[in-house]
């Protein structure tokens, strides 16, 4: 059912992995007068729809930027706000997830959340682990430079116990200890509520993505948005730095 759906609805020349930073929650609770929290609560709505529209566009991975290692640096109150209300939606949303055949990975420092918390975002994980339709990729106290680091660290604690001599190092295996270890790079990535930048993000897996920013503020990224995203993504011409057909001398 979800293969047939998945299939009449995919727009030919779709990125295979999407991965979104989901930025202006704050700015559109602010024009409406409203407090942050509102604008995070309206952004995991947000969220949710572009999990829905992304499947039925028939992306097979799509990563999402919810809570980046420098967000903890905001104050006490919305860093405790959104260190519930993610896992919350998480949880809630397990049961729709299961019915879409959707596998959920969270990646990040989970240590920033309670032994409680964990072990909840832990079932949502375990329960979808079959999911085929799509993956779901939850970036959670997650920094590019942190993910960085930490596989850094396991490659040296691998050497230091002799597993691996720093000659056998080579781009793969560096890849395969990063925290998105087994999916591909991200062909497109978009980024919501007018910034031009990366903020950290997914710094390794980006080398070729292609780059796409809206002015639209998170919470007001609608379908029709995601399509003017996808529409951009399929006139590209992806060359990675090698010479397009028919430029050959
Ligand atoms: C993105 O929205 C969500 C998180 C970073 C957690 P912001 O909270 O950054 O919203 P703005 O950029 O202040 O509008
Ligand atoms: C990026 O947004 C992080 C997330 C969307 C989770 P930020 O609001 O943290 O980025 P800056 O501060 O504008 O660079
Ligand atoms: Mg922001």
């Amino acid at each position: 059912m979800c293969a047939i759906r998945c299939i009449e609805e995919a727009l030919p020349g779709m990125p295979q992995h999407l991965a979104v930073v989901m930025d202006g929650n704050g700015r559109w609770a602010k024009r409406r007068g409203l407090p942050r929290s509102a604008g995070h609560e309206a952004g995991v709505s947000a969220a949710k729809r572009l999990v829905e529209y992304s499947r039925r566009r028939g992306i097979r991975y799509l990563t999402i930027f919810a809570f980046s290692s420098e967000n903890m640096g905001r104050p006490p109150s919305e860093v405790a706000f959104l260190l519930n209300l993610i896992p919350k939606a998480l949880n809630q949303y397990c049961d729709e997830l299961l019915r879409h055949d959707i596998r959920v990975h969270c990646v990040g420092d989970r240590s920033i959340l309670s032994p409680e918390t964990q072990r909840r975002v832990d079932e949502v994980l375990q329960e979808t682990r079959s999911g085929q339709a799509m993956d779901l990729v939850v970036a959670f106290g997650y920094g590019g430079r942190w993910d960085i680091v930490a596989a850094a660290r396991r490659l040296m604690a691998e050497a230091k116990r002799g597993l691996l001599e720093p000659d056998a190092l080579d781009e793969a295996l560096f890849t395969a200890r990063l925290q998105l270890a087994g999916l591909p790079d991200p062909d497109l990535l978009v980024r919501t509520g007018g910034e031009r930048r990366i903020s950290n993000f997914l710094l390794w897996h980006i080398a070729y993505a292609e780059l796409y920013f809206s002015d639209v503020l998170w919470p007001d990224f609608d379908e029709a948005r995601l399509d003017e995203a996808l529409h951009w993504y399929t006139r590209r011409t992806r060359r990675f730095g090698l010479l397009p057909d028919g430029d050959h001398a």
